[in-house]
């Protein structure tokens, strides 16, 4: 089914959406990007979710060219053109159009693109497999570049191991998944590595440190070693779109039990209360 896209201040279907070979972000991945998902019509973490874009787009130099409430409005009338019960929303905007050259001129005018496709929600409560990989990407990893290609291969290493998700590891410790924060467990306590250049500041890792903290569940913000990692309890990993997801496998061993555990049960059943009750205030 076609959908409708928004492209630099127009709504278009997205066959045709066209943006030139010149854009900065096909020649030199010169851009950033959201994924936003949407419950029964809210929008759920969308000033977060905006802070980080505004983030990213500062720290490579791209002009904001909109504040939160014209966000709001495009991204309402996309969901309203696309009708789905939920939505995952991405949001990407490039440098825009220049002859290829790696200097920045600041007069270039950015490409914004947004689109809304729905959100289909796989079952993913038996827990998947991961892979340890060495954490092969760049110091900024809190700018959410569109140049993904180290996550690319990093996920298809995972895929050709028949797993589901690589965990990276950086001089011995953990930093995050190629597309997901890691949590683990040991003995009650939840623990997240900091954020520091080395990890995406994920938005449902925040949420969920949050709801863990509000629940008295210990639960720490501190660099976790590769041995850690291996003899956790339990082993999550979390995004917008997964949401919190239990890792039964590493490496082909079993994580603790070799089954969701416990605490996960707890953590997962808090972040739906807390999505329930967002989309009914909304
Ligand atoms: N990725 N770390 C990385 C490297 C990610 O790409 C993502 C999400 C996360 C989780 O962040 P959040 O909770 O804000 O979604 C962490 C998105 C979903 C993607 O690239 O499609």
């Amino acid at each position: 089914m076609s959908s409708i896209v928004y492209l630099n201040g127009q709504y278009l279907p997205i066959e045709k959406a066209r943006i030139s070979v010149l854009d900065r972000g096909f020649t030199f991945g010169d851009g950033v990007y959201e994924v936003i998902p949407v419950y029964h019509g809210h929008i759920f973490r969308l000033k977060k979710h905006i802070e980080r874009l505004n983030n990213s787009l500062d720290e490579v130099y791209i002009e904001k060219l909109y504040d939160l409430a014209q966000w709001q409005e495009i991204l309402c009338e996309l969901i309203q053109q696309n009708p789905a019960e939920d939505h995952s929303l991405y949001i990407q905007v490039t440098r825009g159009i220049s002859e290829r050259d790696h200097a920045i001129d600041m007069a270039t005018e950015p490409t914004v693109f947004a689109m809304s496709r729905p959100l289909l929600k796989k079952d993913r409560s038996a827990g998947i497999s991961a892979i340890v990989e060495e954490d092969i990407r760049w110091k900024y990893c809190h700018i959410k570049a569109i140049t993904l290609l180290p996550s690319v291969i990093l996920r298809h290493k995972a895929r050709l191991a028949g797993a589901t998700e690589a965990l990276l590891v950086k001089d011995g410790y953990v930093t995050e998944g190629a597309a997901s924060n890691v949590f683990v467990v040991k003995d009650g306590v939840v623990k997240t590595p900091p954020k520091d250049g080395s990890l995406l500041p994920g938005i449902t890792r925040d949420l969920l440190v949050e709801l863990l903290v509000e629940a008295n569940i210990p639960c720490e913000e501190v660099a976790i070693t590769e041995k850690e990692l291996r003899q956790a309890d339990e082993i999550w990993i979390t995004s917008s779109t997964w949401e919190i997801v239990p890792v039964v496998k590493l490496d082909a061993e079993p994580v603790g039990t070799g089954k969701p555990g416990e605490v996960w049960q707890q953590a997962t059943e808090m972040y739906q209360a807390f999505k329930t009750a967002m989309a009914k205030d909304a």
